[in-house]
């Protein structure tokens, strides 16, 4: 079976910075709470007339453009988002429409703040069995549309931004994606929700078109999940705590971040923290996260990059990857 490599990263935030002063003005918060809880100083929004796939787009065109490639070079779409612009069609075949190609499959994967990990382990199976040669892979969100903007538990945490890769068949023996771990845990859904849908008539813009969280106990099943994959990518590799070089962690909370490098053995400063001014992008602050550090040379070739995350669902996993 082929290997797969990814060759160009790119992202995108949009304009518009909503800093934890511009939160004290909305809800009962402070900026000292939400640091010091979170680590989380500002977030981005979305502006009004800017949807999933202007994101996405966004992202995906400055990856290409890192990897060399065209659109029409492009034979699989998988996009992860938990905010799609329509019921239907899927934000990945919008964004096809956008790049101006047809033919290839494309595809929505939804596994809430997972779904980067999920879409790029699908694309990675494609390539190595040969369905593909060179897929897109994109996470996009513009949480800012299902959040309770009079919760505090829960407004305070989220942001909009969008990141992509290309991933390519490549067999250099020396690069490319090692392993990927994918884990659900569909029996614990209300801990983390947005209660109404289809099923119950969802009307945006109400409190129940939101999302819904007990914060306390995810954060415990975070830790712990999030602990349990990052030993089962290691012991799968053959690899011991401290040999991996970079933890590109799902940016939910910088306490969650510190425990998952503790069980990794590595300092902070090996760790990509984009959480400060993005806050939690769900399916985009992986490849947002990956993006920064590759973009500013902090990752370099030959170097072991560990890729996780954990969301709704619950939904949790983990990507290794020579750069
Ligand atoms: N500003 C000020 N106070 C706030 C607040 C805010 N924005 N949000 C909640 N509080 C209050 C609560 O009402 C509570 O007050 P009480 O003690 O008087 O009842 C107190 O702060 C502590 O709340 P708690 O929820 O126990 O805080 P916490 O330390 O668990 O931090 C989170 C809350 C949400 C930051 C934390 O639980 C978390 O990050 N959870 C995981 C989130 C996550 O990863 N979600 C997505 C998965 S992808």
């Amino acid at each position: 079976m082929a290997g797969t490599r990814i060759t160009g990263t790119g992202s995108y935030l949009p304009e518009k910075v909503l800093t934890n002063e511009d939160l004290e003005g909305l809800v009962d918060t402070s900026d000292e709470w939400i640091t010091a809880r979170t680590g989380i100083k500002q977030r981005r929004i979305a502006a009004p007339d800017e949807a999933t796939v202007d994101l996405a787009e966004t992202a995906a065109r400055r990856a290409l453009d890192a990897a060399e490639r065209s659109p029409g070079e492009i034979d699989l779409i998988v996009v992860a988002t938990t905010t799609p612009d329509r019921v239907f069609p899927s934000t990945a075949c919008l964004l096809q429409g956008r790049l101006g190609v047809v033919g290839a499959p494309a595809f929505d994967v939804q596994a809430v703040c997972t779904g980067f990990i999920y879409a790029l382990a699908t694309a990675h199976s494609f390539l190595r069995t040969g369905l593909a040669r060179r897929a897109l892979v994109v996470g996009a969100e513009v949480l800012s549309r299902i959040l309770n903007w009079e919760d505090r538990s829960t407004c305070v945490l989220f942001g909009d931004g969008s990141g992509a890769v290309v991933l390519e068949a490549d067999d250099t023996p020396e690069h490319g994606l090692l392993s990927t771990h994918l884990h659900a845990d569909g029996s614990q859904d209300s801990l983390l929700t947005v209660p109404t849908g289809i099923a119950t008539g969802w009307e945006s813009g109400t409190p129940e078109g939101t999302i819904h969280m007990r914060g306390n106990e995810v954060f415990r099943v975070a830790v712990n999940t999030l602990g349990q994959v990052v030993e089962e990518t290691l012991a799968a590799n053959g690899l011991e705590q401290g040999e991996v070089d970079w933890l590109v962690p799902h940016q939910a909370n910088i306490r969650i971040i510190q425990a998952t490098a503790k069980k990794l053995d590595l300092a902070m400063d090996r760790v990509v923290v984009t959480v400060d001014r993005h806050g939690n992008t769900s399916a985009a602050s992986v490849p947002l996260a990956l993006d920064e550090g590759v973009r500013d040379n902090r990752i370099r070739p030959g170097e072991l990059v560990l890729l996780e995350a954990f969301g709704g669902g619950f939904t949790w996993g983990s990507a290794l990857l020579r750069w």
